[in-house]
């Protein structure tokens, strides 16, 4: 499981190139250091399972996501690859999409976050899912279907609903 992950909101009006860069090497760099060094294991024994902890801010633009959310849509992506390479191969793949958990790193958020959970629930999810013997992990229900829901939508109306409901 790769579960390591870095958080700072970003604007592009104070666009920072060193911190970009950090959100690249901790959230996706990070998983392909995990990929090199699991793969060979994996794919010699033909069973195991890879899970990478990517986010909704994955699912599309976010304001203050400039930096984060590029990094998690591109775990997405590189699960989706994963599954489609290593399943036929005998190994499981998984991508778990959180929403909003109280953690180190959502205490900087300054608004009340929506259907916030706790580290424990969060973490029953987790293996719910893992049992379950699901690819896309993600929770709580009531948050993340809205944001499934918006995902689909045209771009137009997309930006619409995201600067209501964000007044960003
Ligand atoms: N909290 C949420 O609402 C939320 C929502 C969606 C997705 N996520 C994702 O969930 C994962 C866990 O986040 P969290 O909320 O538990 O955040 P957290 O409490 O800030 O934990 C982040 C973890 O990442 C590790 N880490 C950070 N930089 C690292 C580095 N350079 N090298 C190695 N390890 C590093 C930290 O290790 P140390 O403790 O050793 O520093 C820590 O274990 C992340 O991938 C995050 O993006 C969180």
């Amino acid at each position: 499981m790769y579960c390591a992950g870095y958080y700072k909101a970003m604007r592009a009006t104070r666009f920072d190139l060193g911190e970009m860069l950090r959100h690249q090497e901790v959230n996706y760099v990070g998983a392909l250091n995990m990929l090199d060094a699991v793969l060979p294991t994996l794919l010699a024994q033909k069973a195991g399972h890879l899970s990478l902890v990517a986010s909704v801010a994955g699912y599309r633009g976010l304001p203050n996501s400039l930096a984060y959310g590029p990094t998690k849509a591109a775990l997405i992506n590189l699960a989706q690859t994963l599954y489609l390479d290593l399943q036929p191969q005998g190994l499981g793949v998984s991508v778990v999409n959180p929403g909003f958990v109280e953690t180190p790193l959502t205490s900087q958020n300054e608004f009340t976050m929506p259907a916030l959970l706790t580290p424990a629930e969060a973490a029953q999810e987790i293996v719910a899912g893992w049992e379950a013997g699901r690819f896309e992990i993600h929770f709580p229900k009531r948050f993340t279907l809205w944001l499934k829901l918006l995902s689909h939508l045209g771009d137009a109306l997309y930006f619409k609903a995201v600067r209501r409901a964000t007044g960003l």
